[in-house]
This record gives structure tokens, sequence and C-alpha cells, in this order.
């Protein structure tokens, strides 16, 4: 069967026709409309990296303009929340940049030992892959029962895999070579138990943790905090 091709339509981005100018008219349209209907602010995020990201969701939901997906997005909230997981993205991994995690073990924590209470923000924290491996180098170093730790982002579908904290299982041998990077010194499958093709962390671990949404551009800060992590997340701001 022969694939016929529309030379108007790139799957990538806007139709080749598209005129610039007015692309960047609907797309900041777009923008304001999802601010003020849904109070999600996407309007200083990456021109470019937006763009593209809208563009996906315009040919995943089968519309052919900005406009469309506006109409769309702004009286459908099960579109809105698709059109979320595109622009936020959760990519994460446990000991993430290991020496990161080394460096905290040796130099922060002990400066935290020092305060009979401690309390932490993991600002965009996605899936929790981040929250787990701090909460197990707080656990390590005996700390983690004075601390208190706000795991906040703005989407809620990844936080909900947060809470549950169950990981691919495929991962875990990535993320034991990072823990051992990071300095770890026990056993990591101590932390988790094997669930058909997930990794079920255990609950313990987050017996201090407050999953919670919160926007970083319009959300303030909502307490004083002895630690705040807040890792490749502002990237997404940049224009
Ligand atoms: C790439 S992940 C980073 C996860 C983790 N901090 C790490 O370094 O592995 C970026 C996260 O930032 C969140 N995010 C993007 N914009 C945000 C905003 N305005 N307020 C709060 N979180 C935001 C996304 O939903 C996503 O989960």
């Amino acid at each position: 069967m022969a694939l016929s091709l529309n030379p108007n339509r790139s799957l990538a981005g806007p139709p080749v026709s598209y005129d610039a100018g007015l692309e960047r008219i609907e797309i900041e349209l777009l923008l304001e409309g999802i601010y003020r209907q849904y109070g999600f602010d996407f309007r200083s995020y990456a021109y470019a990296s937006i763009r593209r990201r809208l563009w996906k969701r315009v040919h995943a939901e089968g519309l052919s303009s900005m406009s469309e997906l506006q109409a769309l997005v702004l009286h459908d909230l099960p579109a809105m929340e698709r059109l979320l997981l595109d622009l936020s993205v959760s990519v994460t991994a446990m000991f993430r940049d290991p020496p990161f995690y080394r460096a905290f073990r040796k130099v922060v924590v002990p400066l935290l030992r020092t305060y009979p209470f401690v309390r932490i923000w993991h600002a965009g924290c996605s899936t929790g892959e981040e929250v787990y491996s701090t909460a197990i180098v707080l656990e390590e170093e005996g700390v983690l029962d004075r601390s208190r730790i706000y795991a906040t982002d703005i989407n809620e579908a990844v936080l909900q895999r947060a809470r549950a904290g169950i990981f691919p299982l495929n991962r875990m041998q990535e993320y034991t070579e990072n823990y051992i990077r990071a300095g770890g010194t026990r056993s990591f499958s101590e932390y988790y138990t094997a669930k058909y093709d997930g990794a079920l962390f255990s609950p313990s671990l987050t017996r201090n943790t407050v999953f919670s949404q919160h926007n970083l551009v319009t959300d303030r800060s909502f307490s004083e905090f002895h630690v705040v992590f807040c890792r490749n997340v502002l990237i997404y701001f940049y224009r």
C-alpha cells in the first residue's frame, strides 16, 4: 500500500505554509488563555521548546492549528491535562548526577545535623525519584526522623506517581550504580520490593514527606527551608 504524504503538513511542527508571525500570536493567545482559565503560567517559558511541544499536541489531537488547540483546551479539562503532560517535561532518575548526592551527604548533611529540625523543599520533584534518593541519604545519616520534606510539582499526574513510590524495575541496575557512586554503602535492593515490572519503594522513606501541587511561576514560597532542591526545572523558563 502506498502512503500519501501531504506536502503541506509537517508532523514535527506547523504546516510549511504557516505564517510565523501569526503562529506567535496564536501561541501567545493560547498561553494567555491557559493562564486565565486554569492558572498555569507558561507565558515565560522558552519559546522554541514550548512551540515544539504545542505542535506535538496539535498533531496528537488530530488538529491542524494553534487556534484549534486553544479552543479545545479552554473548553475541555482532560485535553488541558494531556497538554500539561507535554509541557512539563518530567524526565528524572534516582541519584541523578551522583556527585551531587555525594556532596550533599558529605557537606550538607553534617550541617543539617546541627539543627534540631530540618525542612527541605524539592521544587519540581516530578515523579519523586529525587525525593526518595534524598530520603535514603537522610535515613542512612540518621537525619530523616527530624526532617520534614515538601515535594512539589506543577503537575498532579506526576505527583500521584511520586506518592505511589513505584519506579520501573528495569532502571534498578542504573539506580544501584548511581547510589554506589553517590556514596551509598548498603545494598540498594533493601529499599524496594520487586512487583511485576515495578520496584515499590519502602513507604517509610516518605513518612515525613508532604507531596503537593505548587507552581513555581505563580505560587509563593510557603515557608523557610534549610535546603531547597530545584534541579532541571528552571531550564524550561529561559527564553
Ligand atoms: C525535568 S523534571 C526535573 C525533576 C527533578 N527535579 C530532577 O532533577 O530529576 C522538571 C519538572 O519540573 C516541573 N515543572 C515545570 N514547570 C513548573 C512550574 N512552573 N512549577 C513547578 N514545577 C514545574 C515539571 O512538571 C517536571 O516534573
